[in-house]
């Protein structure tokens, strides 16, 4: 027996969100804190999205950009899902965002910053909850000039997002009068800095730029701090470098400049809402990446609402979500026209256990994205 239509059984069975993330690694515990944000806010709704259940589907990508496309494919082809939100790692996402294209499965990406993702590789179907790697480093770039900074280095892993951290600090730095002397790089994930800090040593820059996150991250600002570069050589960053991290990194974080788009301490009514319940729900406090992934529901769900609940309807989701305005804790923010957000980068400074804002470092931030052709 025929119990409902075609259009009504469609909008009856739940929506499949297929969540590409990594579990373990360097990045897993940005991986579950983006989960976290996400199914909080669905959560929030109900359960629901625009009045449709959320089904679930999980893969670990293990920060691994050789294994991508088939685990892409596991959630395109085996679960076909209805969207993917994913991932952390630029170099994962970049193949996420090219199997997204040739299958024109929608994707949310709710951290990884390729800047090719919302430029040169731009497509309707793809959109950002985050950065582009380029924001928040050159918003550091024109604070560390502005400090007086004449001669930097910077240190990063050697992929995509360290090597577009490292140029969009060098455009910062570089416009307000600064030049970087050298950057310094190790493979990704490797956490063995002493030879690279030794060169920090002996060239002497007036400071030090460096992109690391996760379990990297608290690995170097130690390694920074026990080498007593600390106390003579500024070290600047964007805020993933203490994001998630303070804790561990103890005493060694104290007093660090970085910039980000989101800091600890906002103090909106959105913003300390979205905290009490993400600690009361999962018993620690919100971070960054914990935003991002609330916000890619958020987002979903905009899409959604334009399209009467009808996933399907792919022009009117699309319309959706890109003209949305994200009511987001780190404050509201619009998307590009390659879809990337347009926000505002806060100067933080770690103070005890939290990233401190202390200004808004650049209003209203856009990539400078070109070539992107939808
Ligand atoms: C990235 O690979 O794009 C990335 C990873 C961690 C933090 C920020 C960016």
């Amino acid at each position: 027996m025929l119990l409902c239509s075609t259009l009504a059984c469609a909008q009856t069975t739940p929506i499949k969100v297929g969540l590409m993330l990594p579990a373990t690694g360097t990045y897993a515990n940005l991986g579950e804190m983006i989960e976290n944000g996400f199914k909080l806010y669905v959560a929030e709704q109900g359960g629901k999205l625009a009045g449709r259940d959320i089904q679930y589907f999980k893969v670990d990508d293990e920060s691994d950009p050789a294994k991508a496309t088939d685990n892409v494919n596991k959630l395109i082809k085996r679960d076909q899902v209805d969207v993917l939100v994913g991932t952390v790692h630029s170099g994962v996402a970049l193949a996420m965002a090219k199997a997204a294209r040739e299958s024109n499965t929608l994707l949310i990406v709710p951290n990884a910053g390729a800047d090719a993702i919302t430029g040169a590789m731009c497509a309707k179907n793809v959109f950002r909850t985050s950065f582009t790697n380029w924001q928040p480093a050159y918003a550091m770039g024109v604070v560390a000039a502005k400090n007086g900074h004449k001669k930097a280095m910077t240190i990063t892993w050697n992929y995509a997002a360290g090597n577009e951290s490292a140029k969009g600090f060098v455009d910062g730095f570089e416009k307000g009068g600064g030049k970087v002397t050298q950057n310094l790089t190790l493979a990704f994930p490797n956490v063995e800095f002493q030879a690279l800090l030794t060169e920090i040593a002996a060239q002497k820059p007036d400071a030090v730029y460096a992109f690391f996150a996760g379990g990297g991250a608290v690995k170097f600002v130690k390694d920074y701090a026990a080498a007593g570069l600390n106390k003579t050589i500024p070290l600047y960053g964007p805020g993933f470098l203490t994001d998630g991290t303070i804790d561990a990194q103890g005493a060694a974080a104290q007093g660090l400049t970085t910039t980000l788009h989101y800091a600890d301490n906002l103090n909106t009514p959105r913003d300390n809402a979205f905290r009490l319940n993400f600690a009361k729900t999962y018993k620690t406090n919100a971070d960054v990446y914990a935003v991002q992934g609330y916000d890619a529901a958020q987002l979903l769900e905009s899409g959604l609402k334009a399209a009467g609940g009808d996933i399907k309807n792919r022009d009117k989701v699309i319309a959706g979500m890109a003209s949305s305005q994200v009511d987001s804790p780190r404050g509201k923010f619009t998307l590009s026209a390659a879809h990337n957000p347009v926000q505002d980068i806060y100067l933080r400074q770690v103070k005890g256990n939290i990233n401190e804002m202390k200004g808004i470092a650049i209003k209203a931030l856009a990539d400078p994205a070109k070539g992107c052709k939808m």
